[in-house]
């Protein structure tokens, strides 16, 4: 039987992300993809991480400035990474296998990312070439997430064909030494299936068939912090690494020639029962130093999230699953629909708080921790 996603176009309307989310998994349980729809909202364990990285935006509120002669017209969100400009500070987080909310996949993503003035980071994990992705879109930036194999072989290969198909910078994933329980793969004997091969894996020349590249990605180990310096002199790309949960990690990343953190807990699909991303945020920032640029994902559900990790210091946001929710409702334009989404939401949260721009929302706007500190 072949895999069907979806292939509906169109622009959506949205009340907020949640209720996508709730309507997400509604749509595709209809249409006998309950498992992929798992596969792609839960976390490992018992949750705990996934749900604390969005509860946990709560133990911080906005303290609003409203003497400010602000109107609605000075509102704006752009700003710019590594020199690219961007209309917002929302940026797509990496994720395998567009293939199972959309029939475009990546292509879908890569141009609603576009459109919507931002850009993508294109996962290891693709169901497209990145030939095709790049040639669907070639004035789109986006950012190649490489997961490192056992096979230097393969590592050569892939960062080659990123270098090749123009991709502006390199995304280092770490994920730790094995891989998340995810306990509702693991009931649901969720795989992928066979119709959706990761065609960039599967046209590594050594491993000509596209399911066995399956098994023999080796991508079971850490990274050590030499190899981060190798991959930027390989590919004279800034490389950012993605996974980084603490101060400690994000220095030895720079020391080792990191152009930027991403900081990450893979929105709780790894490690279950760490602390959330935004309770690690300013620690991180701390650490950091304003030395190169942050990126934060893994819990931002709305504008106000997105508000309060770039007050407490990150430089662009990141959403993992909140795009996939749109590509599965409209393809790109659903795409663009979610990023507009979560811009205004934003834009919104920055004028009744008092801040026009980027700028000053990172240096002036003020937050409060919800509860005593002790
Ligand atoms: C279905 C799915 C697949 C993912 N695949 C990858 C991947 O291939 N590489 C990677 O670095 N991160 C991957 N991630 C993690 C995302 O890049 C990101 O860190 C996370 O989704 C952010 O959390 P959020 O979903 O709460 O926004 C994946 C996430 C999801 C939901």
């Amino acid at each position: 039987m072949s895999y069907h996603a979806n292939s509906i176009e169109k622009e959506l309307e949205i009340i907020n992300i949640p209720d996508l989310e709730k309507e997400f998994e509604k749509s595709m349980s209809a249409v006998n993809h309950k498992k992929e729809a798992d596969f792609i909202i839960g976390g490992a364990g018992s949750e705990y991480t996934l749900q604390h990285n969005i509860s946990d935006f709560d133990n911080w509120e906005i303290v609003p400035s409203v003497i400010r002669g602000l109107d609605e017209s000075r509102g704006n969100t752009a700003t710019e990474i590594f020199g690219i400009k961007l209309k917002t500070p929302i940026i797509v987080s990496p994720s395998a296998a567009h293939g199972l909310v959309h029939s475009t996949a990546e292509l879908g993503t890569l141009k609603g990312t576009f459109d919507a003035g931002s850009l993508m980071t294109v996962s290891t994990f693709s169901n497209e070439l990145l030939k095709s992705i790049h040639e669907a879109e070639s004035a789109a930036p986006w950012f190649y997430q490489f997961s490192f194999d056992q096979n230097q072989n393969l590592n050569n290969f892939l960062l080659n064909e990123a270098i090749r198909q123009g991709a502006k910078a390199i995304v280092v994933g770490v994920f730790g030494a094995s891989f998340g329980r995810r306990e509702r793969d693991i009931r649901n004997h969720f795989d992928f299936d066979s119709d959706l091969p990761f065609r960039q894996l599967a046209a590594f020349p050594e491993y000509p068939s596209g399911l066995d590249i399956l098994k023999v990605n080796n991508r079971k180990r850490d990274i050590n912090p030499e190899e981060i310096a190798k991959i930027k002199e390989q590919t004279g790309l800034p490389v950012l690494v993605k996974g980084i949960q603490s101060g400690a990690d994000a220095i030895r990343a720079i020391e080792n020639g990191a152009d930027g953190i991403w900081i990450s807990n893979t929105g709780g699909r790894q490690l279950d029962g760490i602390r959330s991303t935004i309770k690690a945020l300013p620690e991180i920032v701390e650490a950091v130093n304003k030395r190169v640029p942050i990126v934060f994902d893994s819990g931002i559900r709305r504008g106000q999230h997105v508000f309060k990790a770039l007050a407490l210091g990150a430089d662009l946001v990141a959403v993992g699953r909140a795009p996939l929710y749109g590509l599965h409702f409209g393809g790109a334009r659903g795409v663009t629909s979610v990023l507009e989404q979560l811009r205004t939401e934003l834009l919104n949260t920055m004028l009744l708080a008092g801040v026009t721009d980027i700028k000053e929302l990172k240096n002036n706007a003020r937050l409060e921790h919800s509860y005593p500190r002790a």
